[in-house]
């Protein structure tokens, strides 16, 4: 498999996002690095400069609600760097409420215009670039919570990532065995600024670890995975079959 040297990845000032940044410049790659906070995003591209010099790193600020934006954004780094080798797709938002509650704007829409809209405006930019190129691997980071409906607070959270789900394997089943490839990713619980926020997952891991196995999944570009493979790839499909009883305790 070709190595995937230009790496874009969006979401990139914390958590899984920050976190791909430092692992995949550790291998040498090049990378292209966008989130609202700048002066965070450009406080790591120093660090990862300084420790790996011979990678370019570039950044943006990038709000994915703005479609418009994130267009100019990702042919901007394609510019900079040449060309773009693999898109990750990772800026999410984990805000949510029960419906119903009076937090549509202030949670629920947010979180919706974040994963649903500002996601598919992510991949229709990474595709032109890449069908362009006739060439890349677009990574798409779903969640276990795809897998069902969740009660309470994740319910807007969990509908959009069955979203996300949908869509990767969509774009994944439209370019079939073509020069683009397609990998859906399904986190389970790593420790990030989101995580920090819910209650605390007896499964949960560290990002550090987390990311580990997100980065080697990627880099094997499967169709679709749970990250870590273990326990999510046999608890996952569980969620599937699990009694509406089960659910509302657990999630
Ligand atoms: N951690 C987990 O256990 C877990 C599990 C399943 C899926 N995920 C998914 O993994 C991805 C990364 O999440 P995380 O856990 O690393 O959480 P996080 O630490 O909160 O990181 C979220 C990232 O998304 C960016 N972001 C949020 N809204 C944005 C917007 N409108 N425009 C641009 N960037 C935006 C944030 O940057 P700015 O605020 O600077 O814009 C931040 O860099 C998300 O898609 C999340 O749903 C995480």
């Amino acid at each position: 498999m070709t190595e995937r040297k230009n790496i874009l990845i969006t979401g990139a000032s914390s958590g899984l996002g920050a976190e791909m940044a430092r692992q995949f410049a550790a291998k040498g790659r090049n990378l292209a690095l966008c989130a609202r906070r700048l002066d965070r995003i450009d406080e790591l591209a120093e660090t990862l400069r300084g420790e790996h010099p011979g990678i370019q790193v570039v950044t943006r600020k990038l709000d994915v609600t703005d479609s418009e934006a994130v267009f100019t954004v990702f042919r901007e780094f394609r510019d900079e760097l040449g060309r773009i080798d693999r898109v990750i797709a990772n800026a999410g938002l984990g805000k949510g409420q029960p419906l119903g509650t009076g937090y549509f704007e202030r949670a629920n829409k947010q979180t919706v215009q974040t994963n649903v809209v500002g996601l598919l405006a992510q991949c229709e930019a990474a595709m032109e670039i890449f069908l362009e190129q006739q060439a890349g691997h677009l990574v798409v980071i779903a969640s276990v919570l795809a897998q069902r409906g969740a009660p309470r607070t994740l319910t807007a959270y969990a509908a959009s990532k069955a979203f996300a789900a949908s869509l990767g394997e969509g774009i994944r089943l439209h370019q079939g065995s073509g020069p683009v490839k397609v990998t859906t990713l399904k986190p389970g619980y790593i420790e990030s600024e989101m995580t920090a926020r819910a209650p605390k997952n007896p499964l949960i891991v560290s990002t550090e670890k987390g990311v580990r196995d997100m980065i080697a999944t990627i880099e094997r570009e499967p169709k679709s995975a749970f990250v870590p493979r273990w326990p999510w790839s046999v608890v996952a499909p569980m969620l599937r079959i699990a009694p509406d009883w089960l659910l509302r305790k657990v999630m």
